[in-house]
């Protein structure tokens, strides 16, 4: 007999655990970083315009392609487009995609947990050392820590759409939600903070060019994890009987308040640390900063609450952004499992399997692009730069191929769904 396909067991199972998709690193490290250098309360004013105007319209309709059909992207494309082959290739590109963005983003996650584990035993100093990054993801070590986390995930993804991605995110997403506040109350209370909101809030509208707007409007599609086939999965486990749009509204509220409030942790802990910083100094990368900047900034709290203190607020905020990057993973892995169990009629056991499988072939190469195989950190290179199999991935996935994904859900739902009424 076939198995029921999944679904969520609430609107508020579905908002959770689209929420838990869409807040990951573009809300804690991203959207700070950008608002700060691109005019505080000016940028966020543009953000907003976009996620109400643009955003949410796509995101209504990403979801409405998978609830009507029931299907993962690319049984959703076909079916709509009555099996036209172009549309057909778009639903496999909104398949491949998320497959590949999982495969560095899982990289990221492990590290992570390593930064967890070395603050828990009592490293913060040597993680605030410029080079000790560098050292860290060339460790073979990371080979356990990989092992670990991918049986996590795919042990969470067996559970099911109700027992395993809901449950997840009904016990994640309310305790990302209260370590963010407390962590940000805390920032509040040091010296220099006032300076960090300044920085943060006042509108500079100087700032404001056409790569500004440009950069709000990606910045919007990603953190609402569009363009990534997520949306159009959960899509198809949303109850039929329920009204999609205040969800979709729930969502994209909370994706927002989480980046808005990430600011308001972020930037006054960046001031305390040097009140005289300069945000154009800020490293563009969510990486750096995470890995490389922020631990210093941990470890200078302890003058105010001691080395243990520190490390106290240190693991806090790892473990908040392992969290939100656990949920965004689960997310982003469900899609091809989603599409196996459709399109080759596997189920959900066996699907999970096989893209357990999968994932850890692409995963093993990308850990070792960062020093452990000189094969793979010089694996290529382009635009007379070397890049490692894991650059190579993020570029041509992350950078390139998942706004043409999003673009080509507007695309095909002005010109395939509206014109089918
Ligand atoms: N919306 C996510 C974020 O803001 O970080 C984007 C994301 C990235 C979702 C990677 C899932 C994922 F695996």
């Amino acid at each position: 007999m076939a198995e029921a396909r999944g679904q969520f067991s609430s609107k508020l199972g579905f908002i959770l655990a689209a929420a838990g998709s869409a807040v990951g690193l573009g809300n804690i490290v991203a959207f700070p970083v950008m608002a700060s250098k691109n005019g505080g309360a000016a940028f966020l004013i543009i953000y907003l315009l976009f996620i109400a105007f643009i955003c949410y319209p796509v995101m209504l309709a990403e979801i409405s392609m998978g609830r009507h059909t029931n299907r993962n992207p690319v049984g959703a494309f076909s079916e709509l487009s009555a099996g036209h082959p172009g549309w057909r290739l778009a639903g496999i590109l909104a398949i491949l995609t998320p497959f590949m963005i999982a495969v560095f983003y899982t990289v990221i996650t492990v590290w992570l947990v390593v930064y967890v584990k070395e603050i828990a035993f009592g490293r913060l100093d040597l993680l605030s050392n410029e080079s000790t990054f560098g050292e860290v993801v060339a460790r073979p070590s990371l080979f356990g820590y990989l092992l670990g986390l991918l049986g996590l995930i795919f042990t969470i993804l067996l559970g099911g759409v109700k027992g395993g991605i809901e449950r997840l995110a009904r016990v994640l997403m309310p305790t990302l939600a209260v370590m963010l506040v407390a962590l940000t109350l805390f920032v509040l209370t040091l010296d220099n903070a006032v300076a960090g909101i300044r920085y943060y809030l006042v509108p500079d509208f100087s700032r404001m060019d056409l790569s500004v707007i440009n950069g709000a409007l990606s910045q919007a599609f990603f953190s609402l994890s569009l363009g990534m086939g997520i949306l159009i999965t959960y899509g198809s486990y949303f109850s039929q009987q329920d009204s999609i749009s205040q969800s979709t509204r729930m969502v994209a509220v909370a994706d927002t308040s989480i980046a808005i409030f990430a600011g308001l942790l972020i930037l006054p802990a960046i001031f305390a640390f040097d009140p005289n910083t300069n945000t154009e100094d800020l490293s563009t990368s969510s990486v750096g900063l995470i890995f490389s900047f922020l631990p210093q900034i941990f470890l200078s709290m302890q003058s105010a609450v001691g080395y243990f203190g520190a490390s106290v607020v240190a693991i806090s905020f790892f473990s908040l952004v392992f969290f939100a990057a656990l949920t965004s993973l689960v997310s982003i892995i469900e899609i091809p499992i989603s599409c196996w169990i459709d399109e080759l009629k596997l189920t959900r056991r066996k699907a999970v399997l096989l893209q357990a499988v999968l994932l850890s072939i692409f995963s093993i190469p990308a850990i070792m692009s960062l020093g452990i195989s000189d094969y793979f950190t010089n694996f290529t290179s382009y635009g007379g730069v070397t890049k490692s199999f894991f650059d190579l991935v993020s570029d041509v996935f992350y950078e390139t191929i998942l706004p043409l994904v999003g673009f080509t859900v507007c695309i095909f739902c002005v010109s395939v769904l509206f014109r089918r009424e």
